[in-house]
This record gives structure tokens, sequence and C-alpha cells, in this order.
């Protein structure tokens, strides 16, 4: 089975308690759930991580993308400064789709910026949780063709 890296940027180990109207209620948990269930049902294996080290994400997108097809990659604020993630995304020469629970473009104007975007095939921003399952049809679709 192909593997996608299921990567969690700086404080998304705390959903489910942060602000409900923008992210929604489900846990890290939760959704690491969901998406493995969705990636099984596309025939994908799902690895996750999480951090709120910048450099502990780059080593670990650095170590485990040799063997892995895709990437989803929720940044978090890193997405809006993070030149190194966005190289290393890159570097890592894969496939990878961004997600964002809350609607980054109706938020603050800093939030509307993302460095990482450009490393990605795709974003999926304000969908909650099912942002990750739409995640993983693009990216099934994308390593399809
Ligand atoms: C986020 C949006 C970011 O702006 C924010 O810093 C986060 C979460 C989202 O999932 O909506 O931590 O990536």
């Amino acid at each position: 089975m192909q593997t996608i890296l299921l990567i969690h940027g700086p404080n998304l180990n705390l959903l489910g308690k942060r602000d409900a109207a923008q992210y929604g209620t489900a846990t890290l948990a939760d959704i690491e759930k969901l998406t493995a269930a969705g990636a099984k049902k596309a025939g994908f294996d799902v690895k996750s991580f999480q951090s709120n080290d910048e450099g502990a994400l780059i080593d670990w997108l650095q170590k485990e993308s040799k063997g892995a097809a895709g990437i989803i990659i929720n940044p978090g604020a890193l997405t809006h400064y993070s030149y190194a993630l966005h190289d290393a995304l890159v570097d890592a020469g894969l496939p990878a789709v961004e997600v964002h629970l809350s609607d980054v473009n109706a938020r603050e104007e800093w939030r509307k910026e993302s460095v990482t975007a450009p490393a990605c095939i795709g974003v999926v921003s304000g969908k909650r949780e099912k942002g990750y399952a739409e995640a993983v049809a693009l990216l099934a679709k994308h390593l399809a063709q």
C-alpha cells in the first residue's frame, strides 16, 4: 500500500479545545481517524505527525518522504511565514495538499497569505475536518493520473 504523510503544525494538538467557531470540535485524534479511514478506502496507508516545532516537522518530512506517495499538511500558523517548510515540501518531491480547518481567506489579513501553498498541488480551506477527506480525494486523483 502507498503511504500518505499527514502533517499537523503548531497548536493543532489542542484541537477540540481551540476556538470551535473557527476550527470546529473535532480533536486531532478524530481527524487522524477520519483521514485514515478515507485513505484506506482509496487504497492508502496514513502516517501522522504533529509538532509545535518547525524544525521537528522538517526533520520528520525529510526522513519520511523517501518511501511515501503524497502529503497532506495543515501547517497551522507556519503557513503564513515558514519559507523553510515551503522548501522542505519542494525538496520532498511529492504531491502535497494544504488543509485549513477554518476559512483563512475570511479572517485576519495576515492569514490570507500562504507561503507554503505554492509548494502544494491544492489547498482546501474552511471545510473543518471534512477538508481532510477532500485532500485525500485530491491526492488520489493526482496520483492516479
Ligand atoms: C489553521 C489556520 C491558521 O491560520 C492557524 O494559525 C491555525 C490553524 C486552520 O486549520 O484553519 O493554527 O491552519
